[in-house]
């Protein structure tokens, strides 16, 4: 049974707040590429210090530098069992580093423009996360739509997307999310 999933959509579509309830319940890691990297930002690490600017302003980290951090999380031995990636792959070429056989069901989180701007804007007065601001937020809707949403098509193509409505309470989306993978026979524990 598959229990290597994918959350795809937009900046503030709610992947992060799914991943982290989806992935305790199914019993796998939660592995998102902006936590590790804010975290590295954080510290000051040498990984932190080349990617603080390029995140502040909104644009994605060059592909060979985010394959190289995913490809050593996922050699980690809790990964051996699944995972559930938040944030990676969001480019093709990413996909393609990962590989087909990696992924067992990806699920696409759909919410409105305006409903994201609200959401990060409330984010940024709360936590103050530096690409929280509004025109970085809308940078980060074209840069999705641009580089990554073209993953859509990617993995809709190879059988493996479901889509879910990302708008109402986070418990509603989240037996959403469990729905679609049941049917899919993925991610079940
Ligand atoms: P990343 O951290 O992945 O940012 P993102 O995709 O923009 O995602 P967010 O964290 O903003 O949103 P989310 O969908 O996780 O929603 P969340 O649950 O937080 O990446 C940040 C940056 O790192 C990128 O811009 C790039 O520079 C770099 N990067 C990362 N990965 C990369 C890669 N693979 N390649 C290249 N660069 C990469 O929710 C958002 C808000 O809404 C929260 O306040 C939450 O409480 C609220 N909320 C959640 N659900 C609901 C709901 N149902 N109703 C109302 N509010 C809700």
């Amino acid at each position: 049974m598959g229990r290597r999933l994918l959350l795809l959509g937009p900046p503030g579509a709610g992947k992060g707040t799914q991943a982290e309830l989806l992935a305790t319940a199914v019993g796998i890691p939660h592995v998102s590429t902006g936590v590790m990297l804010r975290e590295a930002v954080a510290a000051g690490t040498d990984l932190g210090r080349q990617v603080e600017a390029v995140m502040a302003s909104g644009e994605l980290v060059t592909d060979d530098l985010m394959v190289k951090v995913v490809e050593d999380r996922l050699a980690k031995e809790d990964a051996a069992c699944g995972y559930l990636l938040d944030g990676f792959p969001r480019t093709v070429p990413q996909a393609d580093a990962l590989g087909d056989g990696a992924i067992d069901a990806v699920v696409l989180i759909e919410v409105g423009d305006e409903e994201i701007v609200s959401r990060l804007l409330q984010r940024a007065a709360e936590e103050g996360r530096t690409d929280d601001t509004e025109d970085v937020v809308r940078r980060r809707l074209e840069v999705y739509r641009e580089q990554t949403e073209p993953l859509v098509d990617y993995y809709r193509g190879r059988g493996l997307l479901r889509d879910v409505d990302g708008v109402g309470d986070v418990d509603e989306v989240l037996a959403r999310i469990v729905g679609v993978l049941a049917r899919n026979g993925a991610g079940t524990p």
